[in-house]
């Protein structure tokens, strides 16, 4: 398959001629074909959400595990409807605050849904993206799209569409080319159907931020680092994800202490010869053969920390060691995701005494 490609030079700022080709990749999506497009989080790989095999060729392009549900993304809340058999109330109160926006909501699917959609599952994800681009491409497809991350699965996520078009070349019919994502990380996926509304992925949008607008709500507990037997109420959690090619250690601890402990792992393995990563989230300066670094903020790290791990596969160095930060606020989001960048290989330094 050949991917074409086309550009949007300022999503604000849509040109007639930009428009017109955001209208023909929309009318792809309507033929069962495969769109890449920017979203305010992260890039999307789109189909339309009700056409199963269409859908089915997302998870053949991305090497996804077909009981991997996958989010379904609107343009105009009154769309939300159809999908779903009721819109709980507390879910309609996180709808009118942060929609549109990176909030992703799991409700009971209604039948229009097809199991193929939500890997089988009797709910379905949905999101309405605060981007211009992703906005009119659904509207001008006039059907809801389901669209994941647009990267091979178990890589990072993509932020930009040269990483997409590196990913997912010859496996798409289009990729829309639109500059960085602005917040980098996914969504906040919210469960609305249990009891006590559950986060199943942390993002951008915090869990007191939630809280302030629907009372209390919980994380599921694998958040917590707990591991369950049963099965995950949301799929995607249970895959090794966002790895970088190279072996990551994560080193969590207080900051003085954790930069001693990288200082001499660094030694250890340069030592037998290893060439040692170290992706560094403070000012803390090492002596290591490739150094990089998203950003010394919460934000910034976040909106950084998929191009940097994809900027280790091309430097492939033997190991890379990694900071942590505080996981509190956007920082639960950017450790969940490091967490599983490591596979959980992850050194616990104690404080000294
Ligand atoms: O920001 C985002 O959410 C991006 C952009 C493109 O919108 N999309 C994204 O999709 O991250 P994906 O497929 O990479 O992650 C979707 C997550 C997975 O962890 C999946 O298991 C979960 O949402 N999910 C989807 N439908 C679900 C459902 N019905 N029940 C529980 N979890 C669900
Ligand atoms: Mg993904």
């Amino acid at each position: 398959m050949r991917t074409s490609t086309i550009e949007i030079e300022n999503p604000n700022k849509l040109s007639k001629m930009e428009k017109e080709e955001i209208k023909d990749a929309a009318k792809l999506i309507t033929e069962g074909k495969l769109v890449v497009f920017p979203t305010e989080t992260v890039y999307g790989v789109g189909a339309n959400a009700l056409d199963p095999i269409a859908v089915k060729s997302i998870f053949k392009a991305k090497g996804r595990p077909s009981d991997n549900p996958i989010i379904v993304h609107i343009c105009d809340k009154k769309d939300l409807k159809p999908l779903v058999d009721k819109v709980p109330e507390k879910a309609q109160k996180l709808i009118d605050k942060f929609w549109p926006g990176p909030i992703t909501l799991v409700m009971n699917k209604s039948e229009i849904i097809p199991f193929e959609t939500t890997g089988e599952l009797e709910t379905v994800a949905v999101r309405m993206p605060n981007h211009p681009v992703a906005i009119e491409l659904i509207r001008a497809a006039k059907v809801p799209i389901a669209a994941p991350s647009a990267n091979i699965s178990g890589k990072p996520s993509t932020t930009n569409a040269d990483h997409a078009f590196g990913d997912l070349n010859g496996k798409v019919d289009i990729i829309i080319k639109c500059g960085e994502s602005e917040i980098g990380v996914e969504s906040t996926v919210v469960d609305m159907t249990t009891n006590l509304p559950q986060i199943l992925r942390p993002g951008i949008i915090t869990k007191e931020q939630i809280e302030k607008v629907i009372g209390k709500i919980e994380n599921h507990p694998r958040l917590l680092g707990k591991e369950l037997g049963i099965r995950f109420r949301s799929p995607g959690m249970k895959y090794r994800h966002y790895a970088p090619e190279s072996e990551l250690i994560l080193i969590k601890g207080k900051k003085k202490e954790v930069k001693k402990r990288i200082e001499s792992l660094i030694n250890q393995h340069q030592k037998r010869g290893r060439v040692v990563g170290v992706l560094v989230l403070s000012d803390s300066k090492y002596k290591a053969d490739i150094i990089k670094c998203p950003g010394k903020t919460a934000p910034k790290i976040a909106q950084n920390l998929f191009k940097v791990l994809r900027e280790f596969d091309k430097l492939k160095p033997d190991i890379i060691f990694c900071e942590s930060i505080e996981k509190r606020g956007i920082g639960f989001a950017i450790m969940d995701r490091l967490e599983r960048a490591a596979d959980h290989k992850i050194i616990e330094v104690k404080d000294e005494e």
